[in-house]
């Protein structure tokens, strides 16, 4: 089997595998240079199966850079992905809003990031076999995926938006300054994955499409309460089914759908 599109399933949103109709799902631990999650809530498996009909592979738990693996190591399977022959990447994640207009539980459909994360995946010596020196970022999120799951999202009643989201290195969460900074510097949502993924997804012509679950509000200030990671999972978690209906959407179009 060729998997088409690969699928990146990010904090409290692993159930979308149950989705799948698997035909082999394989533990991390068992593939050679992949590294194992370290978070809760991330299960370590790499799934292939059909969704709504396509042949998809899904990551059910993904590595991010304040775990301590390189940029390297947390975009691997991305690499992988293209070897497998997938064309469109689907990326989820669980984000912080900083736009007062998007409340938690809502979607946020990426059309932009701004990456303040230390350290890049494509620093170091450029393999010309996998992908330019300087990739270009102007069309980096596929604008008719976005039209499109903003769109099913109006069909199922479903609050969502397009936003530009902001990358930064974690573990921590922001202090309300910085939350502030980040909304006046033009971030919708906030996060502390997807944009190396995406970068090297770029990097290597695969189209992408990436999804923000809102898990808390971080502005205006007065609405930021604290959050532990538990109240991050929960919130994500019910809005699950949300992500759900529109990748499936998204995969399962009338029109022969994601492919262009
Ligand atoms: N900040 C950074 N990352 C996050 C947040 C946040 O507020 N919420 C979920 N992931």
């Amino acid at each position: 089997m060729t998997p088409r599109v690969g699928i990146v399933l990010g904090t409290g949103l692993s159930q979308l595998a149950q989705d799948i109709e698997s035909e082999v799902s394989i533990d991390y631990g068992q593939i050679p240079h992949f590294p194992v999650s370290t978070v809760q809530s991330h299960a370590g498996k790499l799934i292939f199966g059909k969704l709504a009909g396509v042949e998809v592979v899904a990551m059910a738990g993904r590595f991010h850079y304040y775990e301590g693996y390189t940029m390297q190591q947390v975009t691997f399977p991305i690499r992988v992905f293209k070897a497998l022959g997938v064309e469109l990447v689907i990326l989820s994640n669980a984000a912080g809003s900083t736009n007062a207009d998007i409340e938690a539980g809502d979607l946020v459909f990426i059309r932009d990031h701004i990456n303040i994360q230390p350290e890049n995946p494509l620093r170091g010596p450029n393999d010309e076999r996998l992908g330019p020196r300087f990739p270009d970022m102007l069309h980096t999120y596929d604008r008719d995926l976005i039209w499109k799951a903003l769109d099913l999202a109006r069909q199922h009643d479903i609050r969502a938006h397009s936003g530009v989201y902001l990358a930064l290195q974690g573990p921590n969460l922001e202090t309300p300054a910085e939350y502030q900074f980040m909304q006046r510097i033009g971030a919708d949502v906030v996060g502390m994955s997807t944009v190396p993924e995406v970068l090297v997804a770029r990097h290597s012509g695969m189209r992408v499409f990436a999804v923000s679950v809102v898990s808390n509000k971080c502005f205006p200030l007065e609405e930021i309460k604290e959050t532990s990671v538990d109240d991050v999972i929960a919130m994500v978690q019910k809005s699950e089914s949300k992500v759900r209906e529109v990748v499936k959407g998204l995969l399962g179009g009338r029109d022969g759908s994601f492919t262009k």
